[in-house]
């Protein structure tokens, strides 16, 4: 494939903003935006792997989600059962490899079972790497990890200690955040690990998402002088 980007991020992180407005605008409920959102994520995903970005990440689930109404969390919890456990699963046939940040337990057992599973089964995968954020806070990620190394009998922390805490140990920091629908916040999405990422707000509603929409965002990237605080 001929080379179209200078420089490319090594993990994009994605807020996908605007699925209820979406669906209100075309008069349908709200779900059917998020069943539209998931089609936005399948497309997204192959073409991060077409222009070989490392890592993707999904805000699919936020720790203060659970405010919505129970028709919402079900039909969210619904979509994404059915996605996981569909037979002709995007990520195993194209060898991308799932992750999870977030706490799972609150969620449904069979639910919890069906993304272990897919984790199991694309372990191995070295290409692109796709991780949801499932019922994920940036705060209580920031509160589990400062515990679990007070449980550890840890009286003082440094940064790295608490960046190798947090559920991202694994993962990159992200290079660049993409919230949709114009909306300019972070709403707690990966607090610590988002200090020097490059933030872009386009404003369309995530069901909208299309590949030369990531294209324009990564063109967006090239542009960004990144200084870490620094000079250069
Ligand atoms: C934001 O739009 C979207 C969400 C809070 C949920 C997104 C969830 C999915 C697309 C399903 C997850 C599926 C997988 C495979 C991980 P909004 O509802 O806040 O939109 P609004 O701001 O217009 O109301």
């Amino acid at each position: 494939m001929q080379k179209i980007f200078k420089k490319l991020p090594n993990h994009i992180g994605i807020i996908m903003d605007g699925n209820g407005r979406w669906a209100t605008l075309r008069g349908l409920q709200r779900n059917l935006g998020h069943k539209e959102g998931i089609k936005a994520i399948e497309r997204t995903v192959l073409a991060c792997q077409k222009y070989k970005i490392k890592f993707c990440s999904f805000f699919a689930f936020s720790t203060e989600n659970w405010k919505r109404s129970d028709e919402e969390i079900n039909g969210i919890f619904d979509l994404l059962r059915d996605y996981l456990n569909k037979e002709d699963n995007v990520f195993i046939k194209n060898k991308i490899k799932i992750d999870s940040i977030g706490v799972l337990d609150p969620f449904p057992k069979d639910l919890q079972k069906a993304l272990y599973d897919l984790k199991d089964k694309t372990k191995n995968f070295d290409g692109l790497t796709v991780i949801f954020a499932l019922n994920y806070g940036g705060r209580d990620d920031i509160v589990r990890a400062v515990n679990s190394l007070i449980e550890k009998g840890i009286k003082r922390i440094d940064e790295k200690m608490l960046l190798n805490a947090l559920d991202t140990k694994q993962i990159p920091q992200p290079d660049f955040i993409i919230r949709t629908s114009g909306e300019m916040r972070i709403s707690n999405f990966m607090l610590y690990q988002m200090a020097y990422s490059e933030l872009y707000f386009p404003k369309l509603f995530w069901p909208d998402f299309k590949e030369k929409d990531l294209i324009k965002c990564l063109k967006e990237y090239e542009k960004r002088n990144r200084r870490y605080g620094g000079l250069k």
